[in-house]
């Protein structure tokens, strides 16, 4: 399967339609499941509380994204113009350099729980290490299924913490939830394992919850692109790699543009979550905290010359699953799992990870030369047309 579906953005939709056909990524079911919203009023009464209807936002396809020497088309949902064109475009260019190159770490998620009132903070941490292995068996005990996947719970950390409410004893519990995103493994664990800590530490636990802070589990991405694949008639691409680069250090030292920068990351990473059916909210969660770690809120990606070619590279959390919430339960997010092709949470993380970075390139490169008012406005008049609307976005060049 070729990613660099050129022309894809100029055909009208029944063409792009056809040409993904063609790929033959897709059952005859899905296409059925395409021409709607993708979802029954009785699967969406499952799925929400107090349903009165659906709300539909458009099913995007990004092209041309090259990861670990595999192409693969990307389903995004997103109601902004020009965040498809922007992720297609970034990855056009990065696909000059070979594409984007991915890792991601276990999927280890943390799980906190909060006790009050403890009597004795050496004892019941000293207790509590002497428990370990009871402690993670329970919290193991409801998850047959995943203990024989090979996840589970991992490590136990204790913190004695001050605070508005007196001293509190954390304690953080990591498990490998495999291809889950992870939240109702973790909460149900935390909620298993609350009455023994409450008996080892003769306190009182509070909250029982998942970190969204996973940053256990980061995904890594990163791109070089020879400098002359970046440049255009009117801006030469050395120019272009130096003023991205420059774009890119603004970010570094100044938190009110790091916030714009990471919101253009987002940007494609929230689309392809929530069309795969992910909690895009606890990714958000988790970048933004992950960006403030250092106590100066920084871009998660950056971006540097080298022998002559722009190099660039995002590292942040990616808690996203296969299994489990809507990634089963809505038809459309099991259909963009099967276009994206991914076996494995680890899979997803990579992509979507380096789904960030591209799009992030693609802003840059758009805000280091001509603006993004120009690309922005000719998408938005699109929006003033009658419809059906049956031209398309752009991926940096007109049709
Ligand atoms: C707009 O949705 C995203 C950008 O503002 C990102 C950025 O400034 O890097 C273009």
């Amino acid at each position: 399967m070729n990613s660099r579906l050129a022309g894809f953005h100029c055909k009208p939709l029944s063409s792009r339609r056809e040409a993904l056909r063609q790929l033959s990524l897709l059952a005859e079911a899905d296409w059925a499941a395409l021409d709607g919203a993708g979802l029954s009023l009785a699967e969406a009464d499952r799925l929400s509380e107090n349903v009165i209807g659906l709300f539909g936002l458009p099913l995007s396809i990004g092209t041309n994204l090259v990861v670990n020497g595999r192409d693969v088309l990307v389903p995004m949902v997103i109601e902004e113009a020009s965040v498809v064109a922007g992720m297609s475009h970034g990855a056009l260019l990065a696909r000059a350099g070979g594409g984007v190159h991915a890792e991601a770490d276990a999927p280890v998620m943390i799980g906190q729980l909060q006790v009050l009132d403890v009597p004795d903070m050496a004892q019941a941490i000293a207790n509590l290490q002497a428990e370990r292995a009871a402690l993670l068996a329970a919290a193991d005990r409801p998850h047959p299924t995943l203990s024989s996947l090979g996840g589970g719970a991992r490590e136990l950390d204790y913190r004695a913490l001050p605070s508005a409410v007196g001293e509190m004893l954390i304690v953080q519990v990591r498990m490998d939830v495999r291809d889950a995103m992870g939240a109702n493994a973790v909460n149900t664990s935390m909620e298993a394992i609350a009455p023994l800590v409450e008996q080892l530490t003769g306190g009182r636990v509070v909250v029982r919850i998942l970190s969204n802070l996973a940053d256990d589990r980061l995904a890594r991405a990163d791109c070089c692109i020879p400098a002359e694949a970046l440049g255009s008639a009117e801006w030469p691409g050395a120019l272009v790699a130096q003023r991205i680069v420059e774009a890119s250090a603004f970010a570094e030292v100044d938190a009110h543009r790091a916030a714009t920068h990471n919101k253009g990351i987002m940007n494609g990473i929230d689309a392809a979550a929530l069309a795969t059916g992910n909690d895009w909210r606890a990714l958000e969660a988790g970048a933004h905290a992950y960006a403030a770690r250092s106590g100066r809120y920084a871009p998660l990606s950056t971006w540097g010359l080298a022998d002559g070619a722009l190099v660039g590279r995002i590292e942040m959390p990616m808690a996203v699953g296969l299994i489990g919430g809507a990634t089963q339960a809505h038809p459309l997010a099991r259909l963009a799992l099967r276009i994206l092709g991914v076996e494995t949470a680890s899979d997803l993380a990579q992509i979507l990870a380096a789904v960030g970075l591209v799009q992030n390139l693609a802003a840059l490169r758009a805000l280091a030369t001509e603006g993004i008012q120009r690309g922005h406005m000719r998408l938005h008049a699109r929006q003033r047309q009658p419809a059906p609307v049956d031209s398309s976005t752009e991926e940096g060049a007109p049709c």
